[in-house]
């Protein structure tokens, strides 16, 4: 078999632009590894990829999808010699940028798959054998799973181990059951917090308490003053983290509910907001008020990839996959579709035959 199925975005005015192509399977250069796709877990950031709203610059006829777990079939000549620890059989996912193995973004566009550069939509991809960690052995999580670990799962990593580490006992709010707030929800149960899940629905919430069980939750649409809640909480001290995924619309409660000293990892940017109401809050006066730390992220380097990918297999930790789609075209579109919805708890995934 030299022939793969391999799907791209040729224009971007919606889902359905989406096609279906018949491609030759690569070949790995000497430092590459070839993966069989075995999943693939789509974020936010391709719902905006795929209809042009996305803020960087897109690669023509773009491969999407950033966030990919398979199986190595292939190793290029210089692997085994440079790379020891990998072979083929081996589990691997692939880094969400190619070219990050330390510090902050070398260049924000070129080196992200699905957006810069081809991504993950494939039966078949090479990837820098450099730019995929491996997933050790014993690993109990579906290939889902652990794809889910790519974007969402580093970014969760990088805001609670990223600059100011989260320690057991202090607790931390994610903001909404989407992606990021849930392996987020997980990680920091597991790292000993006490953690607080905010949602606009009652349903959700009840399956959040139902899989993940957190210590609380609040509807922020009964309970627009949710940040007056969680400082209740934590006994009038305030949340040591926060994942900020409402942004603009959500800061001025974020920063009402954290501790002092705390950390609100910016992540997102999803809730709806007033312009002139916004336009009136002093973020760096209510910020320097609290000594509280406010922290742009994007994703994170490789070594966040392996330390959160080791303690998740150490800690046999399972994460929400709400639904799975198969490879086929409708199908896909129907993913970006339910994701786009936003019914989903956790992540929306596909998997690849
Ligand atoms: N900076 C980075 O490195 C990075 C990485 C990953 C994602 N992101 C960004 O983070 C955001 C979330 O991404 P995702 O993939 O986790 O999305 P997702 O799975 O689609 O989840 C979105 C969730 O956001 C919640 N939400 C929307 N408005 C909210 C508000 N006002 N208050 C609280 N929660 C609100 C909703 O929760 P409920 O339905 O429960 O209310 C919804 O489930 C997006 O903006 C994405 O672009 C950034």
């Amino acid at each position: 078999m030299s022939q793969q199925t391999v799907f791209r975005f040729p224009t971007r005015t919606s889902f359905s632009d989406l096609t279906t192509n018949k491609e030759k399977i690569p070949t790995p250069a000497s430092h590459e590894v070839l993966i069989k796709v075995r999943a693939v877990s789509l974020n936010s950031r391709d719902c905006q990829i795929a209809t042009s709203a996305y803020p960087f610059p897109i690669k023509d006829n773009v491969i999407p999808g950033s966030d990919a777990a398979g199986d190595i079939v292939a190793l290029g000549d210089a692997v085994r010699e440079f790379f020891p620890d990998l072979a083929e059989g081996d589990r691997v996912l692939t880094c969400f940028d190619q070219n990050r193995d330390y510090g902050p973004a070398k260049d924000v566009v070129a080196f992200q798959n699905g957006g810069g550069r081809d991504g993950v939509m494939a039966q078949y991809i090479v990837r820098a054998a450099s730019a995929v960690v491996k997933v050790p052995r014993g690993a109990v999580q579906s290939y889902s799973e652990l794809a889910s670990l790519v974007c969402t799962g580093v970014t969760a990593w990088n805001a609670l181990y990223g600059n100011v580490k989260l320690v057991p006992g202090q607790a931390v709010l994610v903001q909404g059951t989407g992606g990021t707030s849930m392996t987020a929800l997980v990680l920091a149960k597991a790292a000993g917090a006490t953690t607080i899940v905010t949602s606009s629905s009652e349903t959700k919430l009840a399956a959040v308490r139902e899989k993940v069980a957190p210590d609380h939750c609040i509807n922020y649409r009964t309970t627009p003053d949710w940040a007056s809640e969680a400082v209740r909480l934590t006994g009038g001290k305030g949340v040591d983290h926060i994942i900020e995924i409402g942004g603009l619309g959500t800061i001025e409660q974020s920063i009402a509910a954290v501790a002092r000293g705390g950390v609100i990892s910016i992540i997102g940017y999803l809730a709806e907001y007033d312009a002139a109401k916004v336009a009136d809050v002093n973020i760096p006066l209510l910020a320097l008020g609290k000594e509280a730390v406010l922290r742009g992220i994007q994703i994170g380097p490789r070594w966040m990839l392996e330390e959160l990918v080791t303690f998740v297999v150490r800690r046999g930790l399972r994460f929400q996959v709400d639904r799975e789609f198969a490879f086929e075209r409708e199908s896909i579109v129907d993913a970006y579709n339910a994701l786009a919805e936003g019914k989903h708890v956790g992540k929306i995934c596909v998997v690849v035959e």
